[in-house]
């Protein structure tokens, strides 16, 4: 096992990729906090998991206050953090024009702040340690470019940069950083995407006619690529951008 008595605090980790990554390391031997909004969805993963496992926190991952909360639960229960996986992210689906402040604030506060919060968080903890693993989760469109989703892509970038900065700044302190950089992934947030053309099947097909692998991605193939980055298989990879995108960026 590759996470034995690892202490990993997931955001988003009632859905999708956060869910599929939390089976994947609890399989792997390490002890999660679940971090969400859904109360409904963690309670339904932590009964799934085993309390012995995993521990749920609910709460707003843009939310200075319900972050410090959290953390300081997860230090209390566990006593230390190894891996922090950011994957709480939303998507508006909407040029500039059509962009309101607050929901470009809704996207930018949960994706890109969420991850400044979070990691904020953890880096003491990890510090204290020695050691730690960060991952952050942008999206293909933050490289190949994309249309009507300006609050979504302004916050991928960032997240980008954001993860490159912090794998400079914490390398000397034992902290690797990298991105995991999805494709389209068959996921609750994609299918939600869909609904909104108002045709979801045609864009569904569009998505998986831009994939030179000819079809989505699963959320457990995302899971497979950070458990690698978190691992000590990737004790020489900090700072890097790692493409879990089907070709999409390639295409
Ligand atoms: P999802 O919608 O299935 O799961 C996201 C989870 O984040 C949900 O459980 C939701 O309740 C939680 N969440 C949302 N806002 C929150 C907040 N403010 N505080 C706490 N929890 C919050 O989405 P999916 O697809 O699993 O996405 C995970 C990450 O992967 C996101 O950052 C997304 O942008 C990114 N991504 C997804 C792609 C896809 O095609 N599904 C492609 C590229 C990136």
């Amino acid at each position: 096992m590759k996470l034995t008595d690892r202490i990993a605090v997931i955001t988003g980790g009632a859905s999708g990729i956060g869910l599929a990554t939390a089976r994947l390391f609890a399989a792997e031997g390490a002890r999660l906090a679940l971090v969400d909004r859904d109360a409904d969805g963690l309670a339904a993963a932590v009964a799934e998991l085993g309390a012995a496992t995993a521990i749920g926190l609910c709460g707003d991952v843009g939310a200075e206050a319900d972050v410090a909360a959290a953390a300081a639960t997860v230090l209390e229960t566990y006593g230390r953090i190894d891996i922090l996986f950011a994957a709480a992210g939303i998507s508006l689906g909407k040029s500039v024009p059509d962009t309101t402040l607050e929901g470009w604030d809704s996207v930018i506060r949960t994706g890109l702040t969420g991850s400044f919060l979070w990691s904020r968080a953890v880096i003491p903890a990890m510090r204290r340690e020695g050691r730690g693993a960060i991952v952050l989760v942008a999206s293909q469109l933050a490289f190949s470019g994309g249309r009507s989703n300006a609050a979504y892509l302004a916050s991928k970038g960032g997240i980008v940069s954001l993860g490159r900065c912090m794998a400079n700044d914490h390398a000397a302190e034992g902290i690797r950083v990298n991105v995991v950089v999805p494709g389209a992934i068959d996921t609750p947030m994609l299918r939600r995407s869909h609904a909104r053309t108002g045709d979801p099947d045609a864009a569904r097909a569009r998505s998986i006619a831009r994939h030179p692998l000819g079809r989505l991605g699963q959320a457990e193939e995302v899971a497979r690529a950070v458990l690698f980055l978190v691992s000590d298989d990737a004790s020489f990879t900090t700072g890097s951008c790692l493409m879990v995108d089907g070709g999409w960026i390639a295409g």
